[in-house]
């Protein structure tokens, strides 16, 4: 990093402060991260094809590494709309066995949801699926397999989805970055085992190579002085990630997808699984400057990537006072004088303590249900399948508060499909903002309130978002009707 240099310069440096006023961010939003889709079939829809691939995960001196992926690359290609347009595609299944698609955080109608086996059948090998619907709300949201998931999204079969906003910030440019982990051989390839019991009961399929964009510690080629709106997903199956951008001012404008006032994190960015923060970062650091991004949730701190300033002379010194609040989140507000409440006791894994639980209609003994793969619980319910009983039933328009527990050694990102919560409390303390989740990571012996109004009618897929977890039975089904 470079700490010293960095802080010289911002004592020294001083330049027109608003030169930058419509002479650069004007012509903002190019997305740098440029795979579009080229694929269309013969009606004219663009395709999304799940096919075998490879992609230079590491770079040389190592081989390509074999990947499942959309259209040939990791991440998939970036799906890119206006807030009111319609997303319209064929969902191609080229793989040697079923998948699905879903859209992470995005308020689909259930049908259209992409949980292979609960709200669409599997798409086989060979067939298509077609998708048409308006998304919603603006923001940042990503889209992966959700088949077999802790493998199909283990190799590879993710991409991002970005709704802009009618009115996007006043940037100079716009950053996408997908942050994945893979577990590899010395060869490059991917060690096998999605099923692994150790990693099931304990952080998931944790890797030893992480990649942004597809990509071991890329560069990111930028200029001095830059605004950048950095969008941020976290698409590893089990790895949390606690990022340090050094010393450059930056404002999370979004968690989520959902707006958030702007604020400085005092600290750490952190991006639990599946989640996405937005970013607004003034690359205030001398030309020809590398900084590192660097992950710290585990002990030890990663490089993920690295903003590499080219050597043109700075575009400004200091901020620009452009305004970057997105303003509020426009989901409807929870009425919490007339909520469903619901306790959510997550239990089970390694160093849990849990005794037994109900898997099938039957009391296992945790014994029991380790030699069948299944470690977790919520409610000492043990999810296996969706054709199970729904563990919250809701009259579309109620509001539903949950009350998870976390008695776990573990933290577990739970995911509600096709809807968001209100953050109400963390340990019985309110947050100090608004914030909305999809996914509401839930640290051990956490106890964290949300609430969210059921409007989207289905039964939905609650579980937490560490793809071996879920596997291994943290799941649960919220029927809206
Ligand atoms: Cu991001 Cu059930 O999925
Ligand atoms: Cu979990």
């Amino acid at each position: 990093m470079t700490g010293i240099g960095l802080w010289m310069w911002r004592i020294t440096g001083k330049m027109k402060r608003r030169t930058f006023l419509g002479t650069t961010l004007a012509a903002c939003t190019s997305p740098a991260f440029g795979r579009v889709f080229k694929t269309e079939n013969q009606a004219g829809r663009r395709e999304l094809v799940a096919r075998r691939s490879t992609e230079p995960l590491v770079g040389m001196p190592y081989p390509p590494t074999p990947v499942w992926a959309f259209n040939g690359h990791v991440p998939g290609p970036e799906i890119r709309l206006r807030h009111g347009e319609t997303l319209s595609l064929a969902i191609v299944n080229e793989l040697d066995e079923p998948t699905s698609v879903h859209w992470h955080g995005v308020r689909v109608p259930w049908r259209l949801d992409g949980v292979a086996g609960l709200t669409q059948p599997p798409i086989l090998s060979g067939e298509h699926f077609n998708v048409d619907f308006v998304p919603p709300d603006a923001g940042t949201y990503w889209y992966h397999a959700h088949a077999n998931t802790p493998e199909q999204v283990g190799r590879g079969l993710y991409g991002p989805l970005i709704i802009e906003e009618a009115e996007p910030l006043a940037v100079d440019r716009e950053l996408v970055w997908l942050l994945d982990d893979w577990r590899l051989a010395p060869d490059a390839s991917i060690v096998e085992g999605f099923d692994d019991r150790h990693d099931a009961s304990h952080g998931g399929r944790i890797g030893n190579t992480i990649t942004l964009n597809g990509r071991l510690r890329p560069p990111i080629r930028v200029r001095s002085g830059e605004r950048v709106r950095l969008r941020l997903v976290n698409a590893a199956n089990a790895r949390q990630f606690a990022l340090d951008f050094g010393d450059l001012p930056l404002q999370v404008v979004a968690i989520d997808g959902q707006p958030v006032r702007p604020y400085a994190p005092d600290g750490l960015v952190s991006l639990p699984s599946a989640g996405r923060v937005d970013l607004v970062v003034d690359l205030l650091a001398p030309p020809s400057t590398t900084l590192e991004v660097t992950d710290h949730y585990y002990n030890e701190p990663t490089v993920v990537g690295a903003l590499a300033l080219d050597a043109q002379a700075p575009m400004r010194n200091s901020p620009p006072d452009t305004p970057f609040d997105l303003g509020a989140s426009a989901l409807p507000e929870p009425a919490l004088g007339d909520a469903i409440e619901v306790d959510i006791v997550m239990q089970g894994g390694a160093m849990g303590g849990l005794r037994e639980a109900t898997l099938d209609g039957e009391r296992r003994s945790m014994r029991d249900l380790a030699a069948a793969g299944r470690f977790w619980a919520l409610n000492e319910l043990v999810a296996s399948g969706y054709d199970t009983a729904p563990l919250i039933k809701v009259a579309r328009g109620r509001t539903v508060m949950l009350r998870f527990q976390n008695d776990t050694a573990f933290v577990h990102p739970m995911h509600l499909h096709g809807h968001h919560v209100k953050l109400l409390s963390l340990n019985g303390r309110p947050p100090t903002r608004t914030v909305w989740h999809d996914s509401v990571p839930v640290a051990p012996d956490q106890v964290v309130e949300v609430a969210f109004v059921a409007d989207n009618p289905g039964r939905w897929l609650l579980h937490c978002h560490v793809l071996e977890h879920h596997m291994a039975g943290m799941g649960a089904i919220v029927q809206v009707a």
